[in-house]
């Protein structure tokens, strides 16, 4: 029998967070776009003002003492980040945020393809016909960068298809995945859909034909226990601000053979060894690739919400909030004229289970790799069901409201104090591929309570009757 899921302190975690503690419209914050952006704890909010109130400084420049206590500081917040996620310090560099890092790979991959550091760099370089596969439930930001890869490369820029119920096409990006193919870049959790992505399977397929992988963890990392190198990706990216640290700060995480090969994309101040009027020769990684003022206090911040995150255990705040997830999927599955965004409980919107290698499913759940579910459970690699389904899922669902703009959905629930995202939620593809142009987003983090999930669905159930779009 597996252990009980360990239960949070949510008074104590709660009160951690003075912003969580405010009325708004007349009603309690029920804060549930924690996918936006998250609240902050006050030790980060401590860490940053005390480093700079004691300790700011030039860092990696300055020979007096206070320059190099900014510099311990900041690098002993690179150690503490990089362990995190399971790396090494020098396998993780500093980023403004994970649109800046998934930039910084793409451009550096282009940079490659012109040539630039060779013959390091050839590797990665791409030719015209080679291929970047990406997926159908990209945030913008796993997009655009790689769109514009394509066009400067003459690369093809193709993409996985989600099945109706969210998860991905994994027989598609086999059949898409192949020797041409010298990317593959996708998101461990979509921002939209909640599901945790198939990492593992996807980069087998990828590795087999030598393609570089690229992981959007910005909406995994605040959630689950992550370790980037035992996943195998090649190269990943995770958001500051959306794991409880500061704005514009994040992490770009690569192989230590990966970012050895690459040439920095941006240049300039602290990422060289030596320069002259013609050339440059660049530091190693990480430091090859920030160049100029890195963002030192929210660096530091980040690794006070990075120490807060494992004082609390990545465990014991995944089995919270998939405690929450599961509350809300059954709230809004009762609520009359909700479409929910990637149920994969209740079957896909083709109807009915699914199962592949030999596993079994009845009554819309689904099974791989030898499990069997009923009933709208799911089991995969032999395991046994749990939860609705067999997807794995973080505390984020994504919906239309039959009949009603998701703009008025989010003012009905902000009247009541509830915050949620409305909208494409920079994922314009995959609201497309619904049908749809809008939806509303409501996303936990570890200090929501199952007091939060039901206000929510209590003002969302008469949002409907408020409009006149039917119960
Ligand atoms: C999946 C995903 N990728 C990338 C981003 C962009 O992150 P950042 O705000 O750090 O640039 C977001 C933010 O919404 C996201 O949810």
């Amino acid at each position: 029998m597996s252990s009980p899921a360990p239960v949070l302190d949510l008074a104590a975690i709660r009160g951690d967070f003075p912003l969580l503690d405010q009325r708004v419209n007349g009603h309690p914050l029920v804060y549930l776009d924690s996918g936006a952006t998250s609240q902050k704890p006050q030790a980060v909010i401590d860490a940053e003002v005390a480093f700079l109130t004691r300790s700011n400084s030039a860092v990696h420049r300055g020979a007096h003492t206070l320059a190099a206590e900014a510099t311990e500081l900041f690098e002993d917040a690179r150690a503490t980040v990089a362990g995190f996620v399971g790396a090494r310090p020098e396998q993780l560099v500093w980023t403004s945020g994970a649109t800046a890092g998934l930039n910084l790979i793409a451009y550096a991959i282009g940079n490659a393809s012109i040539g630039r550091g060779a013959p390091a760099s050839t590797p990665f370089a791409l030719q015209h016909g080679d291929e970047i596969v990406v997926t159908e439930s990209e945030h913008h930001a796993n997009l655009i960068p790689w769109q514009e890869l394509a066009a400067r490369t003459g690369a093809v820029l193709r993409h996985i298809p989600v099945h109706d119920d969210g998860t991905l096409d994994t027989d598609a990006a086999a059949a898409l995945i192949g020797e041409r193919t010298r990317i593959v870049a996708f998101p461990h959790v979509s921002n939209v859909l909640g599901i945790v992505n198939p990492v593992a399977e996807l980069v087998a397929l990828a590795h087999a034909v030598g393609a570089l992988t690229v992981l959007d963890a910005c909406q995994s990392a605040p959630h689950l226990p992550l370790d980037l190198p035992a996943l195998g990706v090649d190269l990943a990216v995770f958001s500051g601000h959306k794991m409880l640290g500061p704005y514009a700060v994040g992490g770009l995480y690569g192989r230590s053979e990966v970012l050895e090969g690459l040439p920095p994309f941006l240049t300039g101040g602290s990422m060289i060894t030596t320069v002259t009027l013609d050339r440059a020769q660049y530091l190693p990684p990480p430091q090859r690739f920030e160049a100029g003022t890195q963002p030192v206090s929210q660096a530091i911040g980040l690794a006070a919400a990075v120490r807060y995150l494992q004082g609390v255990g990545m465990e014991a705040v995944h089995a919270h909030e998939k405690a929450l997830e599961a509350r809300m999927g059954e709230g809004l599955r009762s609520i009359p004229g909700i479409r929910l965004l990637g149920d994969a409980s209740t079957g896909s919107a083709t109807g009915g289970g699914s199962a592949t290698d030999g596993g079994s499913a009845t009554g819309g759940g689904s099974a791989t790799g030898g499990g069997s579910a009923t009933g709208g459970g799911s089991a995969t690699g032999g395991g046994s069901a749990t939860g609705g389904s067999g997807v794995e899922r973080v505390g984020l669902w994504s919906f239309d409201v039959e009949g009603v703009h998701a703009h008025d959905v989010g003012q009905i629930l902000d009247a009541r104090g509830v915050a949620v995202r409305v909208g494409h939620h920079c994922a314009q593809p995959l609201h497309r591929r619904f049908g749809l142009t809008a939806s509303v987003r409501a996303s936990t983090a570890l200090y929501n309570t199952p007091d939060d999930v039901d206000t929510f669905l209590d003002a969302l159930s008469g949002v409907r009757a408020f409009f006149g779009a039917g119960s």
